[in-house]
């Protein structure tokens, strides 16, 4: 019988394999490649000693040939629960060192549990992935992990924040669990996505492509949309999840985190006052109002490489958090088409799931035309936005600071479309179509049998922008319920907010919508 020192030191010994993973050897390599390893990561998300590990002993059940004297403790995943700036959260890391971090029937089950317990305590979860995919050796039990996970993946969506990010390979079936969450991080040059990689590609299309640009960061930041942020290396992806952490409730029932605020939320910026042009077709960068609108100009932005012509992203007014949506007239003239409808849609979706008040700004003139955006489902998917600017409960506020055109209007977090608090600046421009449109339209005619038709034109022009082209018919009709100085926003946004705090709105009893996917 071995004595109590013996099986102290087993323990040691097998904590000590456990801490290792694959071995030196691989670890190194890992770090040659840039990343670091699975345990290092999850040291760099958790606040300091508050990480505790789930599975720690777990082994896989591999029948294959050879793999029972390949046992490596832990099998390939770190997985457990922590604080991060003093929140519980969840997080599994696979460890590329061991098997490739490959999912197991064995692996998978701690991944499983791990979302199970999330989902029961009701805090966010973070998987970082690292992984060649399914275990080759367990054929289809690796499968059958990966639906498990999908599955748990769509029970909690909606239910707690669930935070993917990709720093190493992620292939084949792989990309639907990340897919399945709310947001997707990335690293420059080291993490890559895709279902087919480059060989098979080159064999069923005969194209040549490497795996950075087929399914790397910069791929899928600015390309697909799959990706929501990227970052230089594992240490900034971490910080962006933590920071991204920072503005979300924990789940579904709770409200997002106060942070007391240190900016004052009487503050006027004047300068919001000189930055709409004179000219509607001058740019401005929306950007820039955002930063003199929130606390001590922090934004943080979702999805800022892809879409440009909308942004999106988090802030806080008085210390409560919001999402911005802001159409940028600086790209594309801030025009709504496939893309930015769809990145929109998303990121309303989120907030109303999770209880984060909306704050849209406005200038807008109209949806891209073309057959280009006809042909790939403009209607369906601008059609995604209108769903969930309709559907969202939240407290919604809505400053128009110039154009607010036809279909857009109504999209546009409107007062038809149960926005709250709706107000414009004096540059608004609330009308059905431009001027020189409208005109063209109405009086075709005349400006052709005109002596001068380009001079008739402009008098059209004019009559036009100035009888509708400005934010009063709106008030007017009770569609705005103010028009501010652009340097009141900050005090406005901020006291129709409060007055919101105990807004409840319920949709009508349903099993769920059908959003026109
Ligand atoms: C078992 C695997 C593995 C896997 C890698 N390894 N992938 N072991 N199952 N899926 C092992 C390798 O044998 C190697 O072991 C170690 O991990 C490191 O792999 P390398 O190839 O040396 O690393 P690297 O050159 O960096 O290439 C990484 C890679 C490549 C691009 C991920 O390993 C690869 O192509 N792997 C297979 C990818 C794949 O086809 N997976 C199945 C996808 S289908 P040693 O002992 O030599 O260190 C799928 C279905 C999911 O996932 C369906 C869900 C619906």
């Amino acid at each position: 019988m071995r004595s109590k020192k013996e099986k102290f030191e087993e323990l040691r010994q097998k904590r000590e394999q456990a801490l290792l993973g694959g071995g030196r050897k691989r670890i190194e390599k890992i770090h040659a490649s840039g990343r670091l390893t699975a345990r290092e990561r999850i040291h760099v998300l958790f606040d300091e000693e508050t990480f505790q590990e789930m599975g720690v002993f777990v082994t896989h059940r591999s029948t294959w040939p050879g793999m029972a004297d390949k046992k490596i403790v832990g099998d390939g995943v770190v997985c457990g629960q922590g604080l991060i700036d003093g929140r519980l959260t969840y997080a599994f890391a696979q460890d590329f060192t061991v098997f490739g971090g490959s999912l197991s029937e064995s692996n998978a089950g701690k991944i499983i549990r791990l979302m199970d317990i999330a989902l029961d305590n009701g805090a966010p979860i973070v998987g970082l992935a690292d992984s060649g995919g399914a275990r080759i050796q367990e054929g289809v039990a690796s499968l059958a992990g990966y639906a498990s996970i999908f599955l748990r993946n769509t029970l909690a969506s909606g239910v707690i924040p669930q935070l993917s990010a990709i720093m190493g390979p992620s292939a084949g079936g792989a990309v639907y669990s990340p897919a399945l969450t709310d947001f997707i991080f990335m690293v420059e040059g080291t993490s890559h996505m895709f279902i087919t990689g480059p060989n098979v590609i080159k064999k069923v299309t005969h194209e040549d492509i490497s795996q950075e640009e087929l399914g790397g960061a910069d791929t899928h930041n600015t390309k697909s949309g799959v990706a929501h942020f990227k970052a230089e290396d594992d240490e900034e992806c971490i910080d962006q999840i933590r920071t991204l952490l920072s503005f979300l409730p924990q789940n579904n029932l709770e409200d997002p985190p106060y942070a007391a605020p240190s900016d004052d939320p009487m503050r006027m910026d004047p300068r919001l006052n000189e930055i709409v042009p004179d000219s509607a077709r001058a740019p401005y960068d929306i950007k820039e109002v955002i930063g003199m609108v929130v606390d001590d100009g922090n934004f943080f932005e979702v999805q800022k490489y892809y879409a440009q012509n909308i942004v999106v992203g988090y802030s806080r007014l008085n210390g409560h958090v919001i999402g911005i949506v802001a159409n940028q007239p600086k790209h594309m003239a801030g025009v709504l088409d496939i893309e930015s409808s769809i990145k929109a849609a998303r990121f309303i979706r989120f907030c109303d799931a999770f209880n984060i008040p909306l704050v849209t700004f406005e200038d807008v003139p109209g949806f891209l035309p073309g057959t280009d955006q006809e042909w790939n489902g403009i209607i369906k998917h601008g059609a995604k936005l209108i769903f969930a600017y309709c559907e969202a409960t939240v407290p919604k506020l809505t400053v128009v600071t110039r154009k607010a055109y036809g279909g857009a209007y109504c999209v546009m977090s409107s007062k038809h479309i149960r926005s709250d608090y709706n107000v414009a600046w004096p540059t608004a421009e609330l009308a059905v179509m431009g001027a020189e449109g409208a005109a063209n339209i109405l009086f075709r005619k005349e400006i052709a049998s005109a002596d001068d038709p380009e001079a008739e034109l402009k008098k059209r022009v004019d009559h036009y922008a100035d009888t509708f082209e400005n934010p009063y018919i709106a008030a007017g009709l009770g569609y705005l319920d103010d028009v501010i100085m652009p340097d009141q926003t900050r005090p406005m946004l901020i006291h129709a907010l409060e007055n919101l705090f105990n807004k409840r709105q319920q949709l009508p009893p349903k099993k769920h919508g059908n959003i026109p996917l």
